[in-house]
């Protein structure tokens, strides 16, 4: 496929399984995310590699969460459960810095092309890939525990895997609702 199919084409898969890529594939796959565009090469993004272990403290972290703002057993079950979703989840966060021309806004952009192009490089090696967030990313004891200062954002949890199905080729939208000239 060349590229400009892959862009075409592209799509998450939420349908994950098996065990996480090997550490040159997660490499590979974050050196992705280091190429983004960057104004004035801020680097303003950090990556968390969650697996095995990881995964097991994530769960406990998000079921911490969920007990501290009171949830009920059903939403603390659920919530437990999320890390296991695939065998790799990439945490995609800020690091925001003071610049007189680039302001968070334009960080936080480029932090969230760090994590489309986790994703795309993902897809590219044949693994499936979903972009999540949720009320987990936005949770002071969920970053706390993953090491994330309280200022910065978690853009996503990249979850990654196994295809564990192949889903139909969606629809492309209607270029012609989007665009203008002038
Ligand atoms: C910032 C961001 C956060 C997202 N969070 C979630 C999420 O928490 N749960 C979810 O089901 N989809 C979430 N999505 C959407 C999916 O990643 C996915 O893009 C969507 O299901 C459409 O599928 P597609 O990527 O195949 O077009 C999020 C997407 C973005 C860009």
């Amino acid at each position: 496929m060349n590229i400009l199919e892959f862009l075409h084409t592209r799509q998450s898969n939420p349908h994950l399984q098996g065990n996480a890529p090997d550490e040159a594939t997660i490499n590979n796959i974050l050196k992705a995310g280091m190429r983004v565009p960057d104004h004035a090469g801020l680097t303003p993004w950090h990556f968390t590699v969650v697996k095995e272990e990881g995964l097991t403290k994530l769960s406990k972290a998000f079921k911490s969460a969920i007990i501290s703002d009171g949830g009920d057993e059903a939403k603390v079950e659920k919530a437990t459960k999320m890390p296991f979703r695939a065998p790799l989840i990439i945490v995609v966060s800020t690091r925001f810095h003071q610049h007189v021309k680039v302001p968070k806004q334009e960080q936080l952009i480029a932090a969230g092309c760090a994590a489309h192009a986790i994703q795309m490089a993902a897809t590219s090696l044949g693994l499936g890939a979903m972009w999540r967030t949720g009320e987990m990313s936005y949770h002071p004891l969920v970053k706390e525990r993953l090491a994330i200062e309280l200022h910065e954002e978690i853009i996503g949890f990249i979850y990654i895997g196994d295809k564990a199905k192949e889903l139909p080729l969606k629809n492309s939208k209607d270029l012609n609702d989007y665009v203008k000239y002038f």
